[in-house]
């Protein structure tokens, strides 16, 4: 059970569409949020907000086998919508999590009929706020159009990053009204096979499933910031995908998300883990010099690069916490880098900069730093633009990828 005194470090209250959540964990519509037992378990876990299982005109059927562990970190699965019939949502489910005293998204799919026939349910029920879930932008914006104009509870949209730009759709979701944006969704259509069985793992109805966990928190990062980047006063804003640790839910806070989405974390761990990631990120926040999440929010954002930066690394080693694994010398492509303990040798004429060896040190005795750039390596950069203004007015679109 999830003990408020037991936060020693920085502060992980969050507002979010106008209430009070005790950390800035939302479990996302998935199965820890089947029915009222999980939401209520989750809420006492310590996170903020529980979104429900996306309800719909019918209760889901689900194939035998649904769900897979791609591997510690990732999930996939083909799992539909919630299983459970509406009405038992309007008339148990919601209005025990909400007495219990969890804060409780009301998701609702797929389609502007069904908004239309579920949200004033969802509103009735006793949900703080809605939840639209949708395949595409087009059915997504006029069940939000309907939505605003029904209910009063705060209404938000969750985004797909499979969509080819799921930032502009988040513009569009808020200059409809939106009072808050969940991206994003699972990633796929993807595909895993038994090699034992000679057969996809997921027993879809055509053998393709959807991914979460760790993999997808990159695409996430991107479109997220993508939002907090570009739309002038967005809100609300709760990035999903990949959240497996404290740290992961802290870059989402300093690229400005006002709270973190989580689902195959919970699954995977347990919410046992989860508690235990309040703590975490309280710690790990006064340990990078925050005393509140609002200190840590977009921090990140005016550190982004304007321009590439063509120079040289410079690196830092401490013996004293080198464990001779030689991952360093390991990951190098190039065979710059020898671990020659207690020396560490890099050959300066055969080192590209990536960075790599220093990334995977796994106690951080390697560690890198930019360094200023030389008048030979401003030659480069000047040669390395010269290149890219050739290709752009050859083709222009090239550039983008
Ligand atoms: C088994 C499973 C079922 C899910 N079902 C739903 C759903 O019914 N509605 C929905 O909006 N998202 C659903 N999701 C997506 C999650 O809410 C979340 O957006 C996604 O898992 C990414 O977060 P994660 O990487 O932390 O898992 C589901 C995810 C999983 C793993």
């Amino acid at each position: 059970m999830f003990d408020k005194e037991k936060v020693k470090g920085a502060s992980i209250g969050v507002k979010f569409c106008g209430y009070d959540l005790q950390s800035p964990f939302i479990v996302g519509s998935g199965p820890l949020t089947y029915g009222s037992e999980g939401m209520i378990r989750a809420y006492q876990a310590g996170v903020g907000a529980v979104v429900t299982k996306t309800i719909r005109l019918g209760a889901a059927i689900n194939p035998a086998h649904h769900m897979a562990k791609i591997n510690n970190e990732a999930i996939l699965n083909c799992e539909k919508w919630a299983d459970s019939d509406r009405f038992q949502w309007y008339e148990k489910e919601i209005p025990e999590a909400v007495k219990a005293g969890a804060i409780v998204i009301g998701s609702v799919g797929h389609t502007p009929m069904e908004a239309q026939a579920i949200v004033e349910d969802v509103e009735k029920a006793g949900a703080h706020i809605i939840e639209l879930v949708s395949y595409t932008e087009d059915t997504l914006l006029p069940m939000l159009d309907y939505a605003k104009a029904h209910v009063n509870i705060p209404v938000i949209c969750k985004l797909s990053g499979n969509w080819p730009d799921a930032a502009a759709t988040a513009k569009k979701c808020y200059e409809h009204g939106a009072d808050g944006i969940c991206a994003i969704d699972s990633i796929g259509p993807t595909l895993m096979i038994d090699v034992e069985k000679r057969a996809p793992v997921m027993m879809s109805n055509d053998g393709y499933g959807w991914m979460t966990g760790a993999p997808i928190k990159p695409i996430s990062m991107r479109i997220n910031s993508q939002i907090t980047r570009n739309i002038p006063g967005y809100k609300n804003l709760y990035g999903t995908g990949g959240v497996m640790k404290a740290d992961d839910a802290i870059e989402y806070l300093m690229i400005g998300c006002n709270a973190v989405g989580i689902c195959s974390v919970g699954i995977l761990k347990g919410l046992d883990y989860v508690e235990k990631m309040c703590y975490q990120l309280s710690d790990r926040l006064a340990q990078l010099g925050f005393s509140s999440i609002q200190e840590a929010m977009g921090v990140a954002l005016p550190n982004f690069p304007s321009t590439e930066n063509i120079t040289d690394m410079g690196f830092h080693y401490e013996p004293g916490k080198c464990t001779k694994c030689g991952r360093c010398e390991t990951v190098c492509c190039y065979n710059a880098r020898k671990v020659e303990f207690p020396e560490m040798k890099l050959d300066r004429t055969l080192c590209r900069s990536c960075g790599l060896c220093a990334d995977v040190c796994p106690t951080h005795a390697l560690t890198s730093f930019v360094e200023e750039q030389s008048a030979e390596n401003a030659k480069r950069a000047a040669a390395s633009k010269e290149f890219d203004a050739l290709v752009k007015e050859q083709s222009p679109k090239l550039l983008e990828h």
